[in-house]
């Protein structure tokens, strides 16, 4: 190479240091640009609830929601579902932490929970199977657990095999605790989704007829479901159950008290020509004492085309899932199967539940 030819490289390598050099700046000045606008943003929107959500310090249980605060997140909820990747309202939770705790297996509830944070911006420290891989397999207490955890994370997230877990771990620590599931008690986020589901799919969240099926007994979330459209007018309840899993007496006199109408039947194919929501649940064999008892309540109401067919066509089925055999997959493809699309609500309900605990 003659040493002309040898100037001119080194003087394009030099120019294209110089032209790298000069991208990477512009790339850092733009994501410093966007994590700007995401905080004057955060700033600008934070504290402007104008019910009960302005206050809300934990979600541990659905009677903590009324109508007004439950229609407010929900309207969050629909703004979350338009956050995209690379924009501020992405990064609006930078900065912060979230512990999920989870002490029970989990699909939806641990990864909607993480999808969310990551969505927004924000990082998480995660344990599953908490049992097992915490410290709790040496004796530690939840609420040791709570406290250590509380140091680290500015939001909890907690799956127990307890009820009642969730309040002892809220009570423990002063930062956020959201209950993922304590054993056979409550659900909320559950809850709160499924009556999201319940408005987007139907349309409404007065005027309508719901059917609870499966396990009624165990089951938290159609416990936590009931509780929470106590809020709304004129929804009837049709329980349809087997008789080892029938719902219990508390829910059923909480819906008398409110003057709510409620109905216990055994024909599904009736129930379902009858009603705008048809909510399914699996036997949730991991909860009862007694094998044959199971053998009892599992198989008797299954949704098959059969029952499609006695829907009406506005309506809508759901189920929390995870399912085994309560709904066969040849109906998935039905636009009434409405349970993937209920999953996928999750993750708009835990991000606005998160933006709103975190103040931001
Ligand atoms: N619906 C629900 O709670 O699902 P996971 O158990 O998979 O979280």
């Amino acid at each position: 190479m003659s040493s002309a030819a040898r100037a001119t490289s080194a003087r394009r390598v030099v120019a294209d240091a110089t032209s790298t050099s000069r991208g990477r700046r512009r790339r850092r000045a733009r994501a410093d640009d966007v994590r700007r606008r995401a905080r004057d943003g955060a700033r600008a929107r934070a504290t402007t609830y104008a019910s009960g959500l302005a206050t809300l310090e934990s979600c541990v249980e659905a009677e903590q929601f009324d109508r007004a605060m439950m229609e407010e997140l929900f309207d969050v909820a629909d703004a979350m579902a338009e956050v995209r990747p690379g924009t501020p309202e992405s990064l609006m939770l930078q900065g912060y932490l979230m512990s999920t705790l989870f002490y029970e297996p989990s699909t939806r509830t641990r990864l909607s929970f993480e999808a969310a944070m990551g969505r927004l911006g924000g990082g998480i420290v995660s344990t599953e199977s908490a049992g097992e891989y915490s410290s709790a397999a040496k004796g530690e207490t939840l609420e040791d657990t709570m406290r250590t955890v509380e140091g680290y994370a500015d939001i909890v997230v907690l799956r127990h095999f307890t009820a009642g877990s969730a309040r002892r771990a809220a009570n423990a620590i002063g930062k956020p605790v959201i209950n993922a599931g304590d054993g056979p008690g409550q659900h909320p986020t559950q809850a709160l989704l499924d009556v999201y589901t319940i408005r987007k799919e139907i349309g409404r969240l007065d005027d309508f007829k719901i059917a609870l099926v499966g396990d009624l007994a165990n089951g938290r979330t159609v416990r936590s479901l009931a509780s929470a459209l106590t809020q709304f007018n004129n929804v009837k309840f049709y329980f349809v159950a087997p008789d080892v899993v029938k719902m219990k007496d508390d829910i059923k006199d909480l819906l008398t008290s409110k003057g709510i109408e409620w109905e216990e039947a055994t024909d599904l194919a009736a129930v379902a020509a009858d009603v705008d929501v048809l909510y399914q649940t699996r036997i949730q064999k991991e909860r009862f004492a007694n094998p044959d008892d199971y053998a009892k309540a599992s198989g008797k109401y299954i949704v098959d085309r059969s029952i499609m067919d006695a829907l009406p066509k506005s309506s809508v089925v759901m189920h929390p899932l995870p399912r085994v055999d309560e709904i066969v997959v040849d109906v998935d493809d039905d636009p009434r199967a409405g349970y993937f699309r209920q999953a996928q609500n999750g993750l708009f309900i835990r991000m606005a539940l998160l933006k709103v605990l975190l103040r931001v």
